[in-house]
């Protein structure tokens, strides 16, 4: 049986090209490196091209510095239909004094496309590992969580619609 290949792991220097005016790593650099994390994982688990439906909140809890190498450790959690949701975590590395501090978890929604644009399935996940069904259950969470969010926000779209200019 071929083994699924379910995690991906990147690394980045950061460049003075990534900066915001404080000299710390611009937000939107790191959500670019994020989505393409997110992309290649899911694509090569699937073996198709995929498309970014969803980003759960992201919290940046610690500055990022130039200089640092940045480790983005991505994984499919959990598979739906056409659906996958690919967790990275972000680990950046001082590399003078090995300090290593993870900065950010966040967790994609990528959906795979067919050559007409439509959403198409992808392989039953497999879950192996303690640590595998520990991420599955915790993203089933975050999918209902998902759901709620989606219901909510159609009612405030609905809401907002209404409003009189
Ligand atoms: C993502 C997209 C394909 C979904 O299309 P859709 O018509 O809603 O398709 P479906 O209803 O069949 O949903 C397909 C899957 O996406 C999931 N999905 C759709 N909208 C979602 C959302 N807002 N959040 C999380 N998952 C979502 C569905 O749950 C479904 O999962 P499943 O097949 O595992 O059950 C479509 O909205 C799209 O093309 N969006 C643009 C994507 C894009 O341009 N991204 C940025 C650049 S890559």
């Amino acid at each position: 049986m071929v083994k699924q290949e379910k995690s991906l792991t990147m690394s980045v220097l950061m460049t003075p090209d990534m900066a915001n005016f404080s000299g710390h790593v611009h937000g939107g650099s790191l959500l670019k490196l994020l989505d393409q994390v997110a992309y290649s994982c899911a694509a090569k688990y699937c073996k198709q091209y995929v498309v970014t439906a969803a980003l759960d909140q992201v919290f940046f809890k610690q500055q990022v510095n130039v200089g640092e190498l940045v480790t983005f450790y991505a994984h499919v959690n959990y598979v739906g239909h056409s659906s996958m949701e690919v967790g990275v975590k972000v680990v950046a590395e001082n590399l003078r004094t090995d300090d290593k501090r993870h900065t950010t978890s966040c967790y994609f929604t990528m959906v795979a496309m067919d050559d007409t644009g439509k959403p198409t399935p992808v392989p039953r996940l497999e879950v192996e590992t303690d640590d595998e069904k520990r991420y599955y259950a915790e993203a089933l969470l975050r999918k209902q969580m998902r759901q709620e969010n989606l219901h909510k926000n159609r009612i405030l779209a609905i809401e907002l619609t209404e409003e009189k200019f």
